[in-house]
């Protein structure tokens, strides 16, 4: 034979046998019932963990209907490394919070390698806990509805995610995630839904996703690199943000993030920075936060290193987290507020390389304000309000 013919016949083989090869698992053959009432855990963890023992690629298909489920753990290692996790109906949490708000977490991937997790709506039903904790009682801290933690090579794609219990996705301690066409809506009064919450994580990439909540829309915590956000909106919630950060002594820092061409309706920040006023080793640099509409935002540009909730532990100490390098791009839009920039930075460690670049936030039409203390930098192009760095 021809090298060609021979190349297209092991072309071919090669081509059928991944199909023959990729095994798929229905949640359906495992016992799950999507009639909104059958609790399906046990068989979405049975299905799971052959989906995992699968030497060869593994689709886990969740089909349409509406399963009732208590908290599943979808744990790896796996025996293989691409496992499609295809959910076209809606996962439902428990009505009664107590069920599973105490846990940490409702949907959680441990261990895993290149899982992808495509359509599907979770609803965390989180209404009875938030309306507990803003009654004052004493209540259960809340389950976020979906973790990947310890995970590489992540994709989640298309999903919906409504009402969480605490933050609606958190992706910990990653390499390689990208988050793709979400959409997360929570009351925006709701306490502590944030949208997505990245930490110790590198190379997580947030695109094309809409995120409407009751605390930030994306929050980004301690040991975050290489992290790019692009085309997001936001509204209602808190904004994006980087922080809290500087909560321990010993902490990782934040570095090499991109916020780009991002939107804000209505939140009580657009782009932050938040440190606690408490010594720290952490730090935030090379960020850059372009192209951002702000619509009626409380505080559209703000780094605030002076956080102390209920002035407990911290009250007048300096925050110990250094923020350096810091870039502000093409922001304009409607600032709710009078000082629409505000730069709050540590009397210890003063903000460094600051950069404001064709910024237009204006305040019930009228140029808005800048406020600064403790920061260095330096503006150029149009910069209104006037720079104050
Ligand atoms: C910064 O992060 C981006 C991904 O968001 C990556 O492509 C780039 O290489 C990183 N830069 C450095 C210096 O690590
Ligand atoms: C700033 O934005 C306002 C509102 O969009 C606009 O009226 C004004 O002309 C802009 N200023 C400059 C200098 O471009």
């Amino acid at each position: 034979m021809s090298p060609l013919v021979i190349s297209t016949l092991l072309f071919i083989s090669f081509a059928s046998s991944s199909l023959v090869r990729s095994a798929k698992y229905s949640v359906l053959s495992y016992g799950a019932k999507p009639d909104g009432k059958t609790d399906s855990t046990k068989a979405f963890a049975a299905a799971w963990s052959q989906a995992c023992a699968s030497t060869k690629p593994a689709t886990l298909y969740v089909p349409k209907g509406i399963f009732s489920l208590s908290q599943v753990i979808f744990q790896g290692p796996c025996k293989n490394n691409a496992i499609l996790v295809s959910v076209a109906g809606s996962l439902v949490a428990p009505s009664d919070y107590g069920l599973i708000g105490g846990a940490k977490n409702w949907l959680v991937f441990e261990h895993v390698n290149g899982v992808t997790l495509s359509g599907g709506t979770l609803d965390g039903q989180g209404a009875g806990l938030w309306s507990c904790k803003k009654s004052g009682k004493s209540c259960p801290s809340g389950a976020t509805s979906l973790e990947f933690s310890n995970s590489n090579n992540i994709v989640i794609t298309g999903l919906t995610s409504l009402n969480s219990q605490m933050f609606h996705i958190v992706i910990n301690a990653c390499q390689n995630v990208k988050v793709k066409g979400v959409r997360v809506s929570a009351a925006g009064n709701s306490p502590n839904t944030d949208g997505i919450h990245v930490s110790s994580s590198t190379s997580v990439t947030i695109l094309n996703s809409r995120i409407g909540t009751g605390d930030d829309c994306v929050s980004i915590g301690p040991g975050t690199s290489n992290l790019w956000i692009e085309n997001v909106a936001c509204g209602p919630g808190h904004g994006i943000s980087i922080g809290s950060l500087g909560q321990d002594v010993q902490e990782a820092g934040v570095q090499n993030v991109t916020v780009k061409t991002t939107t804000f309706t209505g939140t009580e920040n657009g782009v932050r920075i938040k440190s606690w006023g408490r010594p720290s080793n952490g730090f935030a640099r090379n960020i850059l936060f372009q192209h951002a509409v702000m619509n009626n935002v409380q505080n559209p540009i703000i780094i605030d290193q002076n956080y102390c909730p209920g002035n407990k532990n911290c009250p007048g100490q300096a925050s110990g987290v250094q923020i350096s390098d810091v870039t502000y791009q093409d922001i304009h839009g409607s600032s709710a507020k009078e000082i629409a920039v505000k730069f709050d930075c540590s009397k210890k460690y003063p903000c460094t390389g600051i950069k404001l670049e064709d910024i237009n936030l204006t305040y019930q039409n009228q140029p808005a304000e800048a406020s600064c203390t403790n920061a260095r930098g330096a503006a150029s192009g149009l910069v209104q309000p006037t720079s104050c760095l």
